[in-house]
């Protein structure tokens, strides 16, 4: 089985899954619980209160359910709309079309807003339909913040100013899965449920809001373990500071992008306003086959890159820089490994623990395995430039 793993760490760059911090693994790791008892329903009070935190809000209400990004965009769409309900949906790659596909299938009547892969959400025709919409048949704007498969972020702030130029009422629902940011749930959401038609069954706030009330919180088994591994997740944001997690994805995207521009290699990304700091899809010369990069990294460097998907298949690959990630090492491992290695084996831990530059440096070697003229060294001495001269002490240890 070791041998399946290969020696040393698997140097995961998708753009999710995303690495664990150990802290975080380990809280995960226990036994299950009586959810009855009074610890749990203490634990969930605090899980809830801090979870508001993340999103930016001290009035909205959270709802935590063991499910995937899939599952959070039928409970956010059930919980909300009824069948037939127009709805404004833009589509820019494979995670927004997985979207529009789901509420098809759920039954409303989306209106697709259609961009080129590598092109953020067309404001300027969501405003010409706010303009036109006067009788409010919009019920709600659905956008996903950052479109995973081609590394674009959508500017939220604007949606919403559109939304208030025009006082149009319509509900305004963000994916925020492979976003540091926040998905904004105002009060209006919660409102919009009393009226909702649509079937719902396991996602249904409602029960979840009767068990609010009694203070017992849970309408179903709860996860113990995930919620153990969010109360630590939720303290390592608390403690590195929010506004610093979101500065720290900052400079692993700028630096990536600094990387790919010293390979001579264009981001999917059409724009700078769109640049995402999480994932970075990377075009290839049209001789080369991105999925054979892919290939290529998990078969001979142990390092995990993301394939291009659908329209985009064999013409991106994508450097996922989102989660326990830094640029340099990975601190809290470091610790654990200190205690257990000789002084001696130190440099030589450190050194394993290099993140981004290490996978910079892997796509370096792929790029040369592949045929592409690179030469070794360009994007992680550009990207060491820029990180050299821009990372700050750790919050934590200044
Ligand atoms: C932006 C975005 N939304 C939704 C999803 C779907 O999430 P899941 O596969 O966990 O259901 C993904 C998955 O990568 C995603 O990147």
């Amino acid at each position: 089985m070791d041998y399946v793993y290969g020696p040393g760490r698997n140097h995961l760059f998708v753009p999710g899954p995303v690495n664990i911090p150990e802290p975080v693994i380990r809280a995960m790791n226990r036994n299950n619980e009586d959810y009855r008892s009074p610890a749990v329903p203490a634990l969930t009070k605090t899980l809830l209160e801090d979870v508001k935190k993340i999103f930016k809000t001290t009035t909205a209400t959270p709802f935590l359910i063991p499910t995937t990004g899939t599952g959070a965009w039928e409970s956010a769409l059930t919980n909300t709309l009824s069948p037939g309900d127009r709805i404004v949906s833009f589509l820019i790659g494979q995670f927004s079309l997985l979207w529009i596909d789901q509420q098809q299938r759920l039954g409303f009547n989306v209106d697709v807003v259609e961009s080129e892969w590598g092109q953020g959400a067309n404001l300027d025709i969501l405003a010409s339909k706010l303009a036109a919409d006067t009788a409010h048949t919009i019920k709600a704007v659905c956008i996903v913040h950052n479109e995973t498969a081609t590394g674009v972020t959508n500017n939220l702030a604007k949606v919403r100013r559109i939304l208030d130029d025009y006082s149009h009422p319509a509900l305004f629902l963000v994916d925020g899965v492979s976003s540091i940011c926040a998905l904004d749930f105002r009060p209006k959401a919660l409102e919009a449920t009393k009226t909702a038609k649509s079937v719902r069954v396991f996602f249904d706030w409602n029960d979840y809001l009767k068990f609010y009330k009694l203070g017992t919180y849970w309408p179903y088994t709860p996860s113990i373990q995930l919620l153990y591994g969010l109360r630590t997740a939720l303290d390592l944001i608390f403690e590195e500071g929010l506004d610093n997690v979101i500065a720290r994805h900052s400079r692993l995207g700028k630096a990536t992008r600094l990387a790919v521009e010293a390979w001579g290699l264009k981001n999917c990304t059409q724009k700078e306003e769109w640049f995402s700091d999480t994932v970075t899809a990377v075009v290839v010369p049209p001789y080369i086959d991105s999925s054979e990069i892919v290939r290529r990294g998990w078969k001979r460097y142990n390092l995990s890159l993301g394939l291009g998907l659908n329209k985009v298949a064999g013409k991106v690959f994508r450097i996922g820089h989102l989660g326990n990630l830094n640029e340099h090492r990975n601190y809290s491992s470091q610790e654990t490994i200190v205690s257990s290695v000789a002084e001696s084996d130190f440099d030589l831990y450190m050194y394993f623990q290099l993140q981004l530059l290490g996978c910079l440096a892997g796509v370096e070697m792929i790029l040369k395995d592949v045929g592409y003229p690179v030469k070794l060294g360009s994007g992680v001495a550009a990207a060491c430039a820029y990180l050299q001269n821009n990372t700050p002490l750790i919050p934590s240890r200044i």
